[in-house]
């Protein structure tokens, strides 16, 4: 771990960061009528104003790369599967070494980073699906299910990464978080929760599916190597798999069909992706200067 490392560094974008991952869990968290639920309106209406104008300079800065993505169904898919390779952060120096050279305490600061900054896929993808169309809403509705383990509490893929950091003694905290990992919870439940982003909802939803597999295939590898047991590697396992299965159902289910539906969705489902990619790059640029790779 490094030494004296403090996650949020005091900078701006760290205060920001932090304001918003107050404003998700006030949002999102089951609660009770309160006396004052007047006074929360106003503050919602504060935390909407701050998370749109973070989610709106994340979107500007991908917008080009977005806009010159092609418009028709077959070419944009083409489009999207090429991010896979060419897209921010892709096969980032980070996984083969964690893979191949990591300790065991930097593999479990990488984690304890991985698990702070987990938005809930199932969670994310629910809010999304809402009033889409039929062939979109079935194949969000088909990867919900899995996520929730097809109704076996065993099964389900949030408990699955808890048991590892139960079983490895992480203890993620906001404070030891740093802010990158922060900022891509926070792009992901604002993307999902704003209906004027249900398109870039799903483009960075699919773009996790596309390029998860990968990853999750280094991090279980370095797990192994570690002695980690396999019933504790089985979200990272898991997911090198079952997320090729995913994505080439998004893809073919969700994005084509919106694309095909409306030429105008393109560069929305673009931007969403490539916003989440970039979230993911800055988060593998930071781990590393923290891990001094
Ligand atoms: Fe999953
Ligand atoms: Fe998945």
């Amino acid at each position: 771990m490094p030494e004296g490392f403090l996650g949020n560094d005091g900078t701006a974008e760290a205060a920001l960061q932090r304001s918003l991952t107050a404003f998700n869990r006030e949002r999102f968290d089951p609660a009770l009528p309160t006396v004052d639920w007047r006074s929360g309106i106003d503050r919602n209406a504060a935390g909407l104003r701050e998370e749109g104008d973070f989610l709106e300079e994340r979107r500007t800065a991908v917008s080009a790369r977005a806009a010159a993505a092609p418009t028709d169904a077959e070419g944009f898919l083409r489009w999207f599967e090429a991010l896979e390779t060419e897209g921010p952060g892709q096969h980032d120096p980070l996984f083969p070494w964690l893979a191949e050279t990591a300790t065991m305490e930097q593999m479990r600061w990488f984690l304890t980073q991985e698990v702070a900054g987990e938005a809930g896929f199932e969670d994310l993808s629910a809010l999304t699906q809402v009033k889409l169309p039929a062939r979109p809403k079935l194949e969000i509705a088909r990867n919900y299910w899995d996520e929730m383990g097809r109704g076996n509490p065993k099964g389900m893929h949030g408990p699955l990464l808890e048991s590892l950091a139960e079983h490895l003694g992480l203890a993620p905290t906001a404070e030891g978080t740093v802010w990158e990992a922060q900022a891509l919870a926070n792009v992901m439940a604002g993307l999902a929760a704003n209906r004027r982003y249900a398109y870039h909802s799903v483009g960075a939803l699919g773009v996790i599916e596309q390029t998860a597999p990968a990853r999750a295939a280094l991090v279980g590898k370095g797990l192994k190597r570690l002695g980690v047991p396999a019933g504790q590697r089985h979200y990272f396992d898991l997911h090198a798999i079952l997320d090729v299965k995913h994505s080439a159902a998004w893809n073919s289910e969700a994005i084509g069909p919106l694309v095909a539906s409306d030429p105008a969705l393109a560069p929305a489902i673009a931007e969403g992706a490539l916003m989440r990619l970039e979230c993911g790059a800055a988060c593998f640029r930071r781990y590393r200067r923290e891990l001094g790779i």
